[in-house]
This record gives structure tokens, sequence and C-alpha cells, in this order.
């Protein structure tokens, strides 16, 4: 059993929408449970705690604030080499940049190399649960989830399946593409903290046998995710309308092959209209919304009060590497610019909003979770929940230290952060209870 003091924030895990908990001065108590799974215990007031736990070592972090481990909704970890490549937006940017640098996961020395640094890299910024797209190599997702295992992350991802529209090196194939993805579920899925994803990778680049395969994977493995993209960009968009002339939406192709419902993760979601918002919130399927890509690829502006209004399940995602950095402060930044918004990117209009920092928030954590159908299980300190966490410091700048000094209220504080914080903020990380297995540079005392 061990004991964190710190100022703590955490999220209700079911709630569908922020529901803040907030101690300046909290214990965190932490033990593993019966199957050796490190747990939060205990959380609440120091006062209140340390005399049930006072035999318990405590980590004294006062002064910083402990909060639940980010997860990233949607990322693309043989794209951390792409990251800041710039084109003419997203289909240009794949040709040009994207595929090329997936072609070379064919390789397994390159996976494991790039799988390493893409979680020292998470793990810096203080991520420690993402959902993940590998390249079409079967062999690429060994190399993420065989890393992520190593460092007892929880960790969910998926080979891309890409049959048409791909280039060599990239293109899979049918057949062998659906029983590779049944091999890795049977090789993956529910291994210690890992999961499988089946990963479309969007419509324009899978047949239709392609498509329907991976429906069928889809209700034989119901506890096996699903992710792909949708409605991102308007070129995009208007390439699925050619190929696809029967269906009366981008998501709506998704629907006829079986691919929405819970457990079912969907990037972008710029360019949705009312039924395709209905569509998604009764199936459960879920948007993870990747606002630093949208604003690079130049894709537009989500549509926060439409979904909302609509029941839409949603949460944050880097979406690297058109997504312009791993950090989470980044993203939650970035989606407050594009809330603002009063405009979508194809000339409709939408409702700008000024998303509360409690909001984007949990967004990035709780939220995300229960995106993931991982309420309870990671993305929150309620007792319960898998002990990984951020601990974080909110005088890692100068101007970080002024500004959060000043604030008047928890609200202004976490924006403080969200608008100034990076991975200088990010001193500690624990996953599993442990700290994770990288450098920090600069290792916090235990005070007693
Ligand atoms: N659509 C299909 N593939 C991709 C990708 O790799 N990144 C983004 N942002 N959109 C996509
Ligand atoms: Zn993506």
């Amino acid at each position: 059993m061990q004991s964190w003091r710190a100022s703590l924030l955490w999220f209700d895990p079911e709630a569908d929408g922020p529901r803040p908990h907030f101690e300046s001065d909290g214990l965190l108590v932490t033990a593993a449970d019966a199957a050796g799974v490190q747990r939060v215990v205990a959380v609440g007031a120091y006062d209140t705690l340390r005399p049930r736990y006072s035999d318990v070592a405590v980590h004294d972090r006062r002064g910083r604030l402990i909060a639940p481990g980010f997860i990233d909704l949607h990322i693309h970890y043989p794209q951390t080499d792409v990251i800041g490549s710039p084109a003419d937006g997203l289909l240009p940017w794949l040709e040009r940049y994207t595929f090329p640098q997936e072609a070379r996961f064919a390789d397994p020395g390159h996976a494991a190399s790039v799988a390493r640094f893409f979680f020292d890299e998470l793990l810096r910024h203080g991520v420690t649960t993402v959902l993940a797209f590998g390249t079409s190599h079967p062999g690429s997702v060994d190399a993420l989830l065989g890393e992520a295992q190593a460092r007892g992350l929880r960790c969910i991802a998926g080979k891309s399946l890409q049959d048409r529209h791909s280039p060599d090196g990239v293109r899979d194939e049918t057949e062998a593409s659906l029983r590779d993805t049944e091999a890795l579920i049977a090789r993956w899925h529910g291994r210690d903290r890992l999961g499988y994803a089946i990963t479309p990778r969007f419509a324009p680049s899978c047949s239709d046998a392609q498509l329907h395969g991976a429906g069928a994977l889809a209700a034989r493995y119901s506890d096996v995710w699903i992710q792909s993209h949708v409605a991102e960009n308007l070129d995009e968009l208007r390439w699925v309308r050619a190929l696809y002339p029967q269906d009366r939406s981008y998501l709506a192709v998704y629907e006829r092959f079986g691919l929405l419902r819970r457990r079912a993760v969907y990037a972008h979601g710029i360019y949705l209209d009312d039924a395709d918002r209905a569509l998604l919130a009764r199936t459960g399927a879920a948007v993870a919304v990747s606002p630093t890509s949208n604003l690079f690829l130049g894709s537009g502006f989500f549509d926060y009060a439409a979904a909302r209004e609509a029941g839409v399940t949603l949460g944050l995602a880097s979406d690297v590497g058109g997504g312009m950095s791993f950090s989470p402060f980044a993203t939650m930044r970035a989606a407050y610019t594009v809330g603002r918004a009063s405009v979508r990117g194809d000339g409709a209009a939408k409702r700008g909003v000024s998303l509360a920092a409690t909001d984007l928030w949990w967004q990035h954590t709780a939220g995300a979770a229960r995106a993931l159908g991982l309420a309870w299980v990671v993305g929150s300190l309620a007792p319960g929940s898998e002990a990984d966490f951020v601990v974080l410091d909110p005088a890692a700048t100068p101007l970080l230290a002024r500004r959060t000094a000043q604030a008047a209220s928890l609200e202004e504080w976490l924006f403080a952060l969200i608008l100034l914080a990076d991975d200088r903020a990010v001193t500690e990380v624990v996953v599993a209870g442990a700290p994770a297995s990288h450098a920090f540079t600069e290792a916090t005392p235990d005070l007693h």
C-alpha cells in the first residue's frame, strides 16, 4: 500500500459530463487487489483519510496537483516521424508523407524502435492510455502492444485495414487482412492491460468486402474496439460520396457494415449532420475530437454544441502525426479554440461555445474512458480505478507560477494550467502504482 499527499483532481467515472472533485490538501491511497492489479483504494481530504492509513508511507507532493493519467482517444504511433509535415490538406498529406513513413513498418526492428520512443514521449507528457493505429503490417501491432505490455501500460491498438486506394508497401490484401486481424485479437485482446481495435483506416481505403469482414469480426468479438476516421475533410467527403453513392452519408457507410456500436471510436466527425449525430447517440459509437490535427491540416472546426445537444459521446485526441503535439495541454487548448469558432469549415455556421477547463480536462480523462467503455477502469482517481496518474507542477515555468498564483477559483487555476502548461509541468507519471519507466529530468524528493 502507498499514498500520495497533494492537491487532487478527478471526475465521476460514469457521469455523461464533467463532474469534478477537488481536494486542495488530499490523500490518494493505492494498493494491489487480489489479482495483483494496483488500484486506488481511497481518495479524499488528507485530514480525514490519514488517520485511517496512518501506517502507510506517504509520498509528499504538497504544492503539486495529482490527476488521472491522460487518455488519448486517437493517435497513430507510426506517424511519430510525420508530425510537422505540411501539406495542402489531408489527402496530399497522406500520399506525400504518411504512407511512405508507414511503409517502413514492414521492418519489425523499425516498428520496435518507434514504439519505444512513442511511449517515452507519451509518458513524458502524462498520457498513460491510448487508442492507437498501427500500420497495415500486423508486426506493427506486435511491436506496440509488446512494448506496452513490458511497461505495464493499458493500451488498445489495431492493424490498419486498407486494401484499396493505398500505395504498394501499405496496401493489404482483403482475406489476409481479416485473418491477420483475427489472429491479433487472439494474441493480444484481454491479455494483461491490452486490447485490440478492429481498424478500417477510413471508408475510401477499404473495399466493400473488407468493411463487411470488419463488421463480421466486430459482431463476433463484441468487446473488441473499433477505430476509424469519419467526416474529417471536404475533399475526403466528396470522395466518399463518389465511392458510396447509395449511402445517405459518410457515417452511414460504417452503419451499413455493422461498424457503429459501443466501443467504436471515430476520429474527427466535423462534417456530420443531425441524422449522423442521432445515429452516433443511438449506437453508442464515440467521436475522438482531434483539434490540433484539424487546425494543422486545415480540416475544420468541431461543432461541440450540436454534438452535445444530440447526446454524442466524445473525448479528446491528439491524432499525431496529423496532430501537432503529444501534449494533452496542447490538445485541450486547441479544443477550446475550436469550440469558440462560429464556422465549421464548409461555410456552415455553428454555435461558438466557451468550454470550461473542467470540461476540457474531463474530455481527456474520465470522458475519454467512458467513450472507450472503460469507466471505473482508467481516467479517474475514484476508488477502484487502476493506479495510473500524473503529478503536475503548477509553478513549472515563471509564467505558470505567476498566473496560477493569481487564480481566484479552481476553474481559473485549471484554465491557467491548460493554457500555459506543457511537458515541463509533468514531474512524475505513475503507471499501475509504479513510477513510469523513463527518466524525468528532475526527480521529486520525498519530504517525509
Ligand atoms: N484518414 C485516413 N487516414 C488518416 C490518417 O492517418 N490521419 C488522419 N488525420 N486522417 C486519416
Ligand atoms: Zn487519425
